[in-house]
This record gives C-alpha cells, sequence and structure tokens, in this order.
C-alpha cells in the first residue's frame, strides 16, 4: 500500500511527509542523506558552458539548486568544483546585473550557498588532502577572478562573504598556505564607501548594564540567521548596511558562535572598518561550542589556541566568550573555564569576560564554586539561555543562581522566533512541514516549543492578551514580549535574531526602552505563564534550562 500512497501524492505532500520523517526519526534521516548521497553520486551535475548558464536561456537557477543537493547532502567537498566553474563562467560569459535584479539576488544566494558548503568542511574538520587544498585554492582564485571582473564592469562584488570563507578555511585547513593579503582589503574597502560617522550614532534611549568590565545594552543583535540559507540570503554589502543601521541606534552588541555559518567573519570585517571612536564601542560576543569529547587533551595551551581562533576570525578581540559544553559528566570543563578567566587576564588583547552558554542550574552553581575555590572569583559574567513568556523555565532556580553569584542571563527565544508578533496574531497555526510555510528554523524549533508549552490556540490567547497591552503603552506587541523578560530578575539582555540585509526590526526593537510595564500589565502576563503549572510541566518534560541540547 505504501508503494501506492508515494507513488500517487502529489509533491508538496510528499515533500511535507518526508520532512515531517526524517525531522522525527534521526534514523530515518540517516537512511534518507545516505539514500541521496548514492542516487547523486551516480548521476553528477554536468557543467553548463557560460553562454549556457548566463545566455539568453539562463540555467544558472538549476545549476545552483544541483550544487545545493551536494553540500546540504554532505559532499561539500565534491560541491567545490562546481562553486568554482560556476565563479568562472560569470566573467567569460560577460555576465551583468543591477542592483536588486534576478541575477544579484541569485548570486548573493550563490554566495550564501558557498559560505554554508565551507562552513559545513570547517565543522567536519576535513582531513588536509592534497585534493582540497587544490579545490580550495581554484575556488580562492575563481571567486578572486570574479572580483576582478566586476570591479573592471563597475558592477557590485556579491561574493565578498564567500571570499572571506574561502581564506578562512585555507587559513584553518592548511595553515602553511600563502594567501594573498591584499585581496580581500580591496573588496572590503568597496564595502566602506558609506562608512558611519561618529555624529550620527545615538546611544541615549537605551538602556545598559555591566556585564563584569563590559557596559552592554539590554538589547542584543544575534547572528544564529547567518548560519542557513533558509533564513534567506544577502550580500556583505546588505548586511553591513543593516548593521551601520544596528549601530546608529545604538544596538552595539552582536551575539555569534563558531558555528554561525560566517557569522564571525561578516561583522569582524564589519567592526573593523568603522571609525575606531565607534569601532572601540563594539560589543561582539561568540561561542566556543564544544558538542562532542575534544579532539586534543584539554591543556591551557588547548584552551588558549580555542581562543586565538575565533579572534583570529574576528580580526580582533572577543569581548565576551561564551562557553558550551557537551556533557556535565565529562569534568573537563571545570578546567576550561578556569583557563578561560586567566586568559581574560593574561591576554586581554584576545578575550574580555567569560560568560557560559545553555547551562543549567546545577551546573552553573557548581561552575561559580569552582571557579570560587580555585581563582577566589566567580569570573563568569553571563549565561545565555533560553527565556521567553512561552519558555519560563529560568524561573525555577536559574534566576536564583544567577542572582547568588552576580551572573546575567542573556536570554535568546524571548520572540519565539518572530511567532511573538503582530505577524501571527489570529494566523491559523502554520503547517511547518510545508513548502508554503516557509517558516525559517528558528521558527520551526519555537513552534515545537509552543506544542510543549500548550497549544497554538492558547499562544492565540497570549497574542491577544499582548496586543491589548501593546496598544494601551502605544508600542508592538514584540516589545511587550521583550519588556516581560528584561524586567525578570537576572536578565542582563535580550538578544534579537538578526536577519542581517534581509529584515529590520531595529527601530522597533528601540520602543522596548520607553515600555514600562504597570503592575495590572505585568499581573496578567504572569498570569499565563507563572501561574499556571505550565513552567513546572515544561520543566519536568524538557528538563532545565539547556537540557534540549544534551
Ligand atoms: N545558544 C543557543 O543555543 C541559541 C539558540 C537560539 C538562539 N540563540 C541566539 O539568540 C538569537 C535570537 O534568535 P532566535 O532564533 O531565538 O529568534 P528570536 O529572537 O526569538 O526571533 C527573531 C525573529 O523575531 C522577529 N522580530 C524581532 N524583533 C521584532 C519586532 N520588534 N517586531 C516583530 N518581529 C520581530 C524577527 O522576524 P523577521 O526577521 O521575520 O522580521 C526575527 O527574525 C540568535 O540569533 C542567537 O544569537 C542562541
Amino acid at each position: 500500500m505504501d508503494d501506492v500512497l508515494i507513488s500517487q501524492l502529489p509533491p508538496d505532500i510528499l515533500k511535507s511527509s518526508l520532512r515531517a520523517l526524517v525531522s522525527q526519526n534521526s534514523a530515518a534521516q540517516k537512511v534518507f542523506v545516505e539514500h541521496v548521497r548514492i542516487l547523486l553520486r551516480a548521476s553528477l551535475p554536468v557543467y553548463p558552458s557560460p553562454s549556457e548558464l548566463f545566455g539568453d536561456k539562463p540555467c544558472y537557477v538549476q545549476f545552483l539548486a544541483s550544487i545545493r543537493c551536494l553540500f546540504t547532502s554532505k559532499m561539500a567537498i565534491e560541491s567545490l568544483p562546481y562553486f568554482s566553474h560556476f565563479l568562472s563562467c560569470i566573467p567569460l560569459a560577460h555576465a551583468q546585473w543591477q542592483s536588486n535584479d534576478k541575477l544579484e539576488l541569485a548570486l548573493e544566494e550563490a554566495c550564501g550557498d558557498i559560505v554554508q558548503a565551507i562552513q559545513a568542511l570547517k565543522e567536519s574538520r576535513s582531513m588536509p588532502t592534497e585534493e582540497l587544498r587544490e579545490r580550495l585554492m581554484s575556488l580562492s582564485k575563481a571567486v578572486n577572478k570574479c572580483e576582478a571582473y566586476s570591479l573592471s564592469t563597475n558592477l557590485q562584488f556579491p561574493f565578498v562573504r564567500a571570499q572571506l570563507q574561502v581564506e578562512d578555511a585555507l587559513r584553518l585547513i592548511f595553515p602553511d598556505v600563502r594567501l594573498n593579503p591584499h585581496a580581500l582589503g580591496h573588496a572590503l574597502k568597496i564595502n566602506n564607501k558609506r562608512a558611519i560617522s561618529p555624529n550620527s550614532v545615538t546611544y541615549a534611549k537605551l538602556e545598559h548594564i555591566d556585564l563584569g568590565p563590559l557596559k552592554v545594552p539590554r538589547i542584543f543583535n544575534g547572528l544564529w540567521q547567518l548560519s542557513s540559507p533558509a533564513w534567506g540570503a544577502a550580500s556583505l554589502h546588505k548586511q553591513h548596511m543593516n548593521f551601520e543601521q544596528l549601530v546608529r541606534v545604538g544596538f552595539v552588541a552582536t551575539d555569534m558562535a563558531d558555528h554561525y555559518g560566517d557569522a564571525e567573519l561578516v561583522y569582524g570585517a564589519f567592526r573593523n572598518q568603522l571609525p575606531p571612536e565607534i569601532g572601540d564601542k563594539i560589543i561582539a560576543c561568540s561561542k566556543w561550542c564544544v558538542f562532542g569529547p575534544p579532539v586534543k587533551p584539554v591543556t591551557p595551551e588547548f584552551v588558549l589556541e580555542a581562543v586565538v581562533e575565533r579572534s583570529r576570525r574576528l580580526g580582533g578581540r572577543v569581548e565576551l566568550l561564551q562557553f558550551h559544553w557537551y556533557d556535565y559528566n565529562a569534568k573537563d570543563y571545570l578546567q576550561i573555564l578556569v583557563e578561560l578567566v586567566k586568559i581574560t587576564k593574561s591576554h586581554p588583547h584576545l578575550v574580555t569576560a567569560i560568560g557560559l552558554c545553555n547551562f543549567d542550574s546545577q551546573h552553573t552553581e557548581e561552575a561559580c564554586q569552582f571557579l570560587l575555590q580555585e581563582t577566589g572569583e566567580v569570573g563568569i559574567v553571563s549565561n545565555q539561555i533560553q527565556y521567553s513568556l512561552v519558555d519560563s523555565r529560568p524561573t525555577m532556580k536559574m534566576e536564583a543562581v544567577c542572582l547568588k553569584h552576580g551572573v546575567k542571563l542573556l536570554a535568546y527565544g524571548s520572540f519565539c522566533g518572530g511567532f511573538l508578533s503582530e505577524k501571527w496574531l489570529n494566523v491559523a497555526a502554520p503547517n511547518i512541514y510545508s513548502e508554503e510555510a516557509q517558516l525559517t528554523p528558528s521558527q520551526r524549533k519555537y513552534f515545537d516549543m509552543i506544542n510543549n508549552w500548550g497549544s497554538w490556540g492558547e499562544l492565540q490567547t497570549l497574542l491577544r492578551v499582548l496586543k491589548r497591552i501593546a496598544i494601551k503603552h502605544d508600542v508592538d506587541l514584540a516589545n511587550v514580549a521583550a519588556r516581560w523578560v528584561l524586567n525578570r530578575p537576572s536578565v542582563g539582555a535580550v538578544i534579537v535574531g538578526t536577519r542581517a540585509g534581509i529584515s529590520d526590526n531595529s527601530e522597533s526593537n528601540l520602543k522596548v526602552f520607553s515600555l514600562i510595564l504597570d503592575a495590572e500589565d505585568t499581573d496578567q502576563l504572569d498570569e499565563y505563564t507563572l501561574r499556571t503549572n505550565r513552567t513546572q510541566m515544561l520543566y519536568k518534560k524538557i528538563g532545565d534550562c539547556g537540557s534540549e541540547y544534551r
């Protein structure tokens, strides 16, 4: 019967069903990818000629789709010659594009694809084989030739992110490789044409807090959204324009991670182009995420190497380095934290402060106690966790631990990926597996959270309450959701998911600082979260903060 069903289902239902299957069953996901790889290897894409790719009946959309299938099915190395070919064909075909036309948008998307393919290579710690070196070098040459072509024809060069990412991979995997130090400078300078001046920056409307030695705004920009084209892909130029706007209104703190695509490279390049008076105000927060047993023995040198790597990608200091550890039974993390705190003192040009990422209450307490005992001070300044009207688990134990040790919470998911905004008020529940819904990875994650917390119907009730309060104070619905989190004990800041170059919520998010929730507002909101048994239920179902990552 299954055979008949599969052969008869319309493609959209088939796709939706397949998505449901692979996302709910990790064994099925492995079989799926393995099967796809076998089929793809048996019929690799053909190389179209430059005129076929960019001529009268261009086939670049189909060609890019076939390369995307390669690197998303863990065939990143195999995808590299196809990207090199694609880039080489641009000057050969004398391709022309204009701001935001179909071709420019496709090239920006292709750039995002190259970034993701190379990121997959970096994260899989690919062996430094001669074949890989040659493929990366060819790609680097092709991207540089394309840049020369763009410059000579006065076209906006859409591949700066790819250029940064390829060079970073070469440096990481082949430290002996010789790269032209000036190659990147030019493309970055072009992007720098509209640098902001110190006079155009206003910080006055914001609230700030101290994170150890750092003074930070209580809204951070979050760049997880750069880790997949599923959030949309934009050129470095557009991303930097977006960052400029954020800095202009005072949102100078940005959260990134070693595995958020090219976020560190992109933001580092941005910071390093700013006039020093502004650049010095930037708070670049990144992460060191250890998701499995370390590949080397844990020594002070190993820890320093990890810090240097992140600082290199940022092209300067990491103001806040947040540490994620995979398994609390592997106790190395305690000594690593001691070393990290020591490095803030011995190498202040590399890192200023240390935070935790997704630590639960018990192990935040344990880490603080250990640091106190070993160094005489708590040393860590923050813990980054999920915190929203929908996920109020931090109220159970985390707030108290943080209050005790002066650790600030950096909250993510406070907008549930955007579900806590006007856009979703009075809207039916989306089918998260359908093509049409166009949900972001963040929304898929928080859709699950909403279902763990309650139901879509109950979310609608909460949205109506938020809307009533928003109207009363003449702010946006999302501001009320963020303010409730900011008002909780120990919360330092809310990290706002930022689709740089795609969407801009900076003006709206500024309003959170003029919003004062009165007792009645807070009471109504608490009614939906704290005074139900939802928090306890979530805690029981998922565990304490960060348990979903272990
Ligand atoms: N450590 C971890 O495990 C972890 C996990 C998740 C996130 N994070 C961090 O936290 C950041 C937050 O991301 P998130 O995924 O949790 O998403 P989120 O912040 O809950 O939601 C982000 C989305 O909310 C919408 N939004 C923001 N401000 C708005 C406003 N004023 N009005 C209306 N809509 C608004 C935007 O949608 P549009 O773009 O459609 O406008 C945006 O894309 C990440 O980038 C990352 O830095 C960390």
